[in-house]
């Protein structure tokens, strides 16, 4: 007989999600300082006349129209920095892009405990530097600074890094949060029209699961918040961060399996990595909730009204509500794919009338069959000849 040791070693993570305006305001320290919590820690470092060095990753495209400020911000303050401008777009998602970031910390070297990395940029480039981060000198601190809508709303409030893998969205990354999060609504002011879409699809989600208020926003104010590229509608975006935040939070490493926010995301990681780059992230996303809404409707939990109301508020938030690749075939093959990873159960969240949801694991292929062929003959652009059964 051997012995056993028995190690318990549980390990907190506190960290702000902070909405803050003009980030790159030099007289706003929050960039450099915001993650500090601890207010003698604060003082020493106001007092002392040590500058702050910094790595900082951008996102390119937010890099040609933001850098020459943040530059001037770190100049300003005086910070020691190096900032790394990057094409973190989905196809260059991999664990080689990660590894060129770490070879660039590597010759910078910054110190680990209190120079934490800054990445700027969408939820590919947050992605991305924070499992590098993870992976410097086994965890590194780092901030997000989201500048688009769905990274300002999802990918900058939880605790998930990662890249793509052997052809699967994320399948190397960590659970490892940011010290801190700091949102700036004003770069969202730059963001292409499709992109606001493209996050709108992820507020649309929590409002579906959780929130009828946020629901109905998005219903009848859902073209003024796409042509305003909600300026001046943080109310929104707070409803969206505080629901998702009271998903994530109790549940930060993804240990309770039956999760609302999977809604969308059964089947559209397989949509979007067949089709990429032609759908976007939130797309795909909106594609499965749209299919998920006809089986809540073929299942009786959504009437035939309340299941228009959702199709139609998707139309008007200009997301795409069918795609010809989402086939009966791709649905059956990321179910069984969900099987082997969620404990031997589906887990289908699934709409209960407006704002509210359930986890179902027993929807049978009936339905399934049923609710996309009616999903098919209702949304197919091409009428009715790409019902693939
Ligand atoms: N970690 C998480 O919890 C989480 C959650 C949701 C999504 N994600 C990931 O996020 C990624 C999608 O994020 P995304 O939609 O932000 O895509 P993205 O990072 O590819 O950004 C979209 C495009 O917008 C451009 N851009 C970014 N900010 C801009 C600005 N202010 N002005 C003009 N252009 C700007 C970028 O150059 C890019 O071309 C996916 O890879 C997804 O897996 C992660
Ligand atoms: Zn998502």
């Amino acid at each position: 007989m051997g012995t056993t040791w028995t190690v318990v070693s549980p390990i907190v993570f506190t960290y702000q999600v902070t909405e803050s305006q003009d980030l790159l305001d030099p007289a706003n320290n929050t960039l450099l300082l915001g993650h500090i919590t601890d207010a003698q820690q604060l003082e020493d470092i106001k007092k002392s006349n040590k500058p702050i060095k910094r790595f900082v990753v951008v996102d390119q495209e937010v890099h040609r129209i933001y850098g020459a400020k943040l530059t001037e911000y770190m100049e300003a303050n005086n910070v020691q920095f190096k900032i790394l401008a990057l094409p973190t777009t989905e196809e260059n998602k991999s664990m080689e892009m990660a590894l060129k970031i770490l070879e660039e910390v590597n010759s910078f070297s910054l110190d680990r405990r209190t120079e934490p990395i800054i990445a700027i940029g969408g939820g590919v480039c947050l992605d991305i530097v924070g499992l590098a981060a993870s992976l410097y000198r086994r965890r590194t601190p780092y901030i997000r600074v989201p500048t688009t809508l769905l990274s300002y709303v999802d990918a900058s409030v939880g605790a998930k890094t990662g890249v793509n893998f052997a052809n699967c969205k994320n399948k190397l990354g960590a659970y490892i949060p940011p010290v801190a999060a700091f949102l700036d609504l004003t770069f969202i002011q730059t963001v292409p029209r499709r992109h606001i879409s493209n996050g709108l699809a992820e507020m649309l989600k929590m409002a579906l699961m959780k929130h009828r208020g946020l629901f109905e926003l998005l219903e009848k104010h859902g073209r003024v918040l796409l042509d305003t590229k909600l300026q001046g509608a943080s109310h929104v975006t707070r409803i969206a961060i505080t629901t998702m935040l009271e998903e994530l939070a109790p549940n930060l490493w993804e240990d309770d399996l039956n999760r609302l926010v999977d809604f969308g995301h059964l089947i559209s990681p397989a949509l979007e990595m067949k089709v990429l780059p032609s759908l976007l992230h939130g797309e795909a996303v909106n594609i499965d909730m749209s299919y998920m809404v006809y089986v809540s409707k073929e299942s009786g939990l959504v009437t035939e009204e309340e299941k228009q109301r959702i199709i139609s508020c998707m139309v008007g938030l200009e997301l795409p509500v069918w795609h010809e690749d989402f086939t009966m075939e791709l649905i059956q093959r990321s179910l069984q794919d969900r099987l082997k990873h969620s404990g031997g159960l589906v887990r289908m969240p699934l709409p209960v009338g407006l704002g509210q949801a359930e986890i179902f694991n027993n929807t049978s292929c009936e339905i399934l069959h049923r609710a996309y062929e009616k999903w098919c003959d209702e949304l197919s652009i091409t009428s009715g000849n790409s019902c693939d059964p």
